[in-house]
C-alpha cells in the first residue's frame, strides 16, 4: 500500500507539532497549515487522501473551509476537530460532508482509530464507486464457441494467480474485456482498476502519467501528481497499447516490475507499489523486438501468461450470441421494445468478415436498431443495407503505371465484389451501385469481367 497523505489544518503550531509526529511514526504522510486558507493551498498542490481539520480558527472557521474543500476534492475524507464542540457545531460538520467529528485533546491512539477509520471509509466508498460503475457498463463476456470457451477456461486459471498477462488480438476483439475480467476474479477485485493507453499519451508525457511527478518536476508540472502505477496500488493496471511505448518509458516499467518501487517524476522519496500489470497490444511484439523497437526483457517479464484474443472472422459461431446481445443492450438503453433479427439476416451477419471484429459488430447492430425504428424484426434487407457490401479496394499507386490502367484495376474490383455480392445478378449490382444496367454491362465487357452464364439474372 502506497503511503496515505493526511493534511492536518490547525491554527496551534502545538497540536500540528504532535499531530504530524504521531502519525508520521505510523508511516503516513503528513501535510500541515496554520489556516483554512493554507489548507486549501496545500490541498490544491498534493494529492491527500484524509483532511484533520479544526473548527474554531482565527479568520474562516473550520466549517466555513469544509464546503470549500468539498467542492475542490469532492473524494477527499474530512475529519473535524474541536476542543469546545457542541453538539450543534457536530451536526453541521456532518451535514457539510465530514466524516466524523472528534475531540481535543487526541490522544495518539484516538488519532489512530480516527485516521484509519477514516481510511477504511474511503476504501469502501472507492470500492462502491466501482460497484456502481460495473452495472452501468457491464463487462459480461458473451461467446460459446470453443475459441471463446479455451479463452474464459485460460481467463479463469490466470486470474487468481499473480502472474502478469500480455493479451494480444486485432481491434476490436475483446482485449480490454478479457484485462476487466481478469480483474474482477482476482483476488485484487477490491483494488483498483486502472488503466492506460500508452498509444494516447504524448512520448514526453508518458512517465509522468505512469509514475507521477512532483510540483515543479518540469515546466506545467504545477502540482504534485500520482502516477498510474502509484493509483493502482493493491490492484490491476491495464497497459493498453503497450507496443507504443517509448524506450526511455519501456526501461522504467521494466524496473517497476522487478523491484515494485518508483521514484516520482522529479521526486527523490522512494515509493513502494504492489501493482499486477495487465498489458495489451495489437501489435506483433516479436517482430517489433526483431526491429529494435520493444525490449525483450520487457516483454518476457509481460508475457508471463500470453492471451491472444482469436478475431471474430475466425469464430464465426458466436456471431448470433453477440449480436443478440448487443441488440438486447441496445433496446432496453433506449427504452425501446425487444427486437428480433430473423435467421436469413443473422446468416448475413455470420457471413460477413467485420475487420473491425466485434467493436464493429456491436456498431452495425446498434446502427440496424436504430434505423429500423419502431418494426419488430430486422430483416435481410436492414443487415444489407448496413453493411459495406463493396469490399476495401487496392487504390495505391503503383510505380510506372498509367493512371487509367489504376483506376481500371479499381473499377474492376469494385464491380466484381459488387456482382459477388448480387449472386452475379446484373441488374441487382446495377442497381446497387446506382448505374444503368447497360452502362454496367458496358463497362464489364471493357474491363474483361466475364457475365457467367450460370449466374440468376433477369434474361437478356
Ligand atoms: N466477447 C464479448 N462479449 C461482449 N462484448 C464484447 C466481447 N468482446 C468485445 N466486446 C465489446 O466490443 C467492444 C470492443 O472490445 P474491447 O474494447 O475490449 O476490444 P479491444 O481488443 O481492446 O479493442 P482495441 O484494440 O481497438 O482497443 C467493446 O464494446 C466490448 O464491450
Ligand atoms: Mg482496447
Amino acid at each position: 500500500m502506497a503511503r496515505a497523505t493526511i493534511l492536518v489544518i490547525d491554527d496551534e503550531p502545538n497540536i500540528l507539532k504532535t499531530v504530524r509526529l504521531n502519525l508520521e511514526v505510523e508511516g503516513y504522510q503528513v501535510l500541515v497549515a496554520n489556516s483554512g486558507a493554507n489548507g486549501l493551498a496545500r490541498l490544491a498542490e498534493s494529492d491527500v487522501d484524509i483532511i484533520l481539520l479544526d473548527v474554531m480558527m482565527p479568520g474562516e472557521t473550520g466549517l466555513e473551509v469544509l464546503p470549500k474543500i468539498r467542492a475542490a476534492k469532492p473524494e477527499v475524507v474530512v475529519v473535524m476537530m474541536s476542543g469546545n464542540a457542541t453538539i450543534e457545531t457536530a451536526v453541521q460538520a456532518t451535514k457539510g460532508g465530514a466524516l466524523d467529528f472528534v475531540e481535543k485533546p487526541l490522544s495518539g491512539d484516538k488519532l489512530l482509530i480516527t485516521v484509519q477509520n477514516a481510511l477504511k471509509f474511503k476504501r469502501l466508498d472507492r470500492e462502491h464507486e466501482r460497484q456502481r460503475g460495473r452495472t452501468k457498463s457491464d463487462f459480461a463476456m458473451v461467446g460459446k464457441g470453443a475459441a471463446m470457451r479455451a479463452i474464459f477456461e485460460k481467463v479463469g486459471k490466470t486470474a487468481p494467480s499473480t502472474g502478469r498477462v500480455l493479451i494480444t488480438g486485432e481491434n476490436g476483439t475483446g482485449k480490454e474485456l478479457v484485462a476487466r475480467a481478469i480483474h474482477e476474479h482476482s483476488k485484487r477485485a477490491d483494488g483498483p482498476f486502472v488503466k492506460l493507453n500508452c498509444a494516447a499519451i504524448p512520448s514526453e508525457l508518458i512517465e509522468s502519467e505512469l509514475f507521477g511527478h512532483e510540483k515543479g518536476a518540469f515546466t506545467g508540472a504545477t502540482q504534485q501528481r500520482r502516477g498510474k502505477f502509484e493509483l493502482a496500488d493493491d490492484g490491476t493496471l491495464f497497459l493498453d497499447e503497450i507496443g507504443d511505448m517509448n524506450a526511455s518509458a519501456q526501461a522504467k516499467v521494466l524496473r517497476v516490475l522487478q523491484e515494485n518501487e518508483l521514484e516520482r517524476v522529479g521526486g527523490a522519496e522512494t515509493i513502494k507499489v504492489d501493482v499486477r500489470v495487465v498489458a495489451a497490444t495489437n501489435k506483433d511484439l516479436p517482430a517489433e523486438i526483431a526491429a529494435g523497437r520493444f525490449r525483450e526483457d520487457l516483454y518476457y517479464r509481460l508475457a508471463v501468461v500470453p492471451i491472444e484474443m482469436p478475431p471474430l472472422r475466425g469464430r464465426r459461431e458466436d456471431i448470433p450470441s453477440l449480436a443478440e446481445h448487443f441488440l438486447e443492450q441496445v433496446c432496453a438503453d433506449n427504452m425501446r421494445r425487444p427486437k428480433k433479427i430473423v435467421s436469413g439476416a443473422m446468416t448475413l451477419l455470420m457471413q460477413h468478415d467485420w475487420p473491425g471484429n466485434v467493436r464493429e459488430l456491436k456498431n452495425v447492430v446498434e446502427r440496424l436498431a436504430i434505423l429500423t425504428g419502431d418494426a419488430d424484426l430486422i430483416t435481410e434487407g436492414d443487415v444489407g443495407d448496413a453493411l459495406p457490401r463493396v469490399k476495401a479496394v487496392k487504390t495505391e499507386h503503383v510505380r510506372g503505371t498509367p493512371f487509367k490502367d489504376l483506376v481500371a484495376a479499381a473499377e474492376r474490383d469494385i464491380i466484381v465484389a459488387a456482382l459477388e455480392a448480387n449472386d452475379h445478378h446484373v441488374s441487382n449490382t446495377a442497381r446497387e451501385l446506382q448505374l444503368e444496367r447497360s452502362h454496367l454491362y458496358k463497362k464489364m465487357r471493357a474491363l474483361g469481367i466475364d457475365h457467367r452464364a450460370d449466374a440468376a439474372d433477369d434474361g437478356e
